[in-house]
């Protein structure tokens, strides 16, 4: 299986192929950055040095060779790969957000015209694989709405308001430096941003109204000082008391035999480097907590992305993702 990975000086593109490299069949020949084409990949990613001899190219769309590729780009310019792509027979997986929504949704959202819009399936595996087994192109969820849909989704339907508040590592906002991400202001520091306002939000309300919950919801995202991982802390507001027992059997339930989620005290470091979901959720009648935790860069993106591949085609979902957390 050749994978091509636009994108891939980029953090989810540098996960994607020290992901990729323990995958028993995808074999990389594509890998792409305009910066730096021609230079090796330990240029940017001095981790993976030894383990591939790949080198950076920059080839029109048109021109990639590959089964599977990777689109590792900021949203807009995802947008300009997937058409040729597919016409070339190549199956896609995008990480970005332009295929995420609804076109005029999109457009309102993200405050840009869609030039090549189509109706995209939304790659959240535990909620929606059997719709998309066959699909050839994937549209990958956000790395903020993953971990909140996921920690709301058993009790979505039976909520009438959710707020979900998030704490969010730097490597969320890619690698191109700013004031935001700037050391001073991130490090020993923790920041509120984008209240009311975060695009992620139409994403998640999108995805709970699909999970048939008429539940309002609100978002808020916090800035700590770590390198990945989100943990989100959802309240759902009950239409009727549910005692703690129940609650936790139906989280058992709704996840069962799923090997990314487990039910047990979220804790950044517990997933971090892997592509599990941790989660546990605590009733105090008619408001339900529920914490979860996931890397922003695997299950958020590049290990989410991979078990998309493996689902459309035909492999275990588990390859490539085998690896545990880095604790401590
Ligand atoms: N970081 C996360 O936690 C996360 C989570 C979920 C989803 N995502 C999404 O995944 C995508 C990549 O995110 P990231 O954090 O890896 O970003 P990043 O670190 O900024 O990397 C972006 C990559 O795209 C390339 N690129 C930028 N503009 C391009 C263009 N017009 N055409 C072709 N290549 C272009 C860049 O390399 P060159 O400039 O050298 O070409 C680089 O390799 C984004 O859509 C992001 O929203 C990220």
């Amino acid at each position: 299986m050749k994978i091509a990975i636009i994108g891939a000086s980029g953090y989810a593109g540098g996960d994607l192929i020290r992901l990729l490299l323990t995958h028993s069949s995808a074999e990389m020949s594509v890998v792409t950055s305009r910066k730096y084409a021609g230079k090796p990949i330990e240029t940017v990613h001095p981790h993976l040095r030894g383990f591939t001899d790949l080198v950076f190219e920059n080839p029109a769309p048109g021109e990639i060779d590959a089964d599977v590729v990777f689109l590792a780009v900021p949203h807009t310019a995802a947008m300009t790969y997937a058409r040729p792509l597919l016409d070339n027979g190549i199956r896609v997986i995008d990480l970005s957000a332009d295929y995420r929504l609804p076109k005029e949704i999109f457009e309102k959202v993200y405050g840009v015209s869609h030039t090549d819009y189509f109706d995209a399936p939304y790659g959240i595996p535990e909620l929606r694989r059997e719709e998309y087994r066959n699909a050839r192109f994937v549209s990958n969820p956000g790395c903020f709405p993953t971990g909140a849909t996921l920690a709301a989704a058993p009790l979505a339907r039976f909520a009438h308001t959710i707020i979900y508040d998030s704490k969010t590592g730097v490597s969320g906002a890619g690698d191109n430096p700013s004031a935001t991400t700037h050391y001073p202001n991130v490090g020993d520091n923790i920041n509120p941003y984008k209240w009311t306002s975060h695009r992620h939000l139409a994403e998640m309300r999108l995805e709970l109204s699909r999970l048939g919950s008429g539940a309002r919801c609100y978002f808020t995202p916090h800035l700590v000082p770590v390198n990945r991982g989100i943990l989100t802390t959802a309240h759902i507001l009950l239409n009727e008391p549910m005692e703690q027992e129940e609650v936790e059997r139906r989280y058992r339930d709704y996840y069962k035999g799923e090997f990314f989620i487990r039910y047990q005290n979220p804790t950044l470091a517990a997933v971090r480097g892997s592509n599990f979901c941790d989660m546990k959720a605590e009733s105090e009648g008619e408001r339900v907590v529920v914490a979860s935790a996931i890397d922003n860069l695997v299950k958020g993106a590049s290990g989410q992305a991979i078990q998309n591949m493996n689902i459309i085609c035909g492999f275990d979902e588990r390859d490539g993702l085998k690896g545990a957390g880095l604790l401590p």
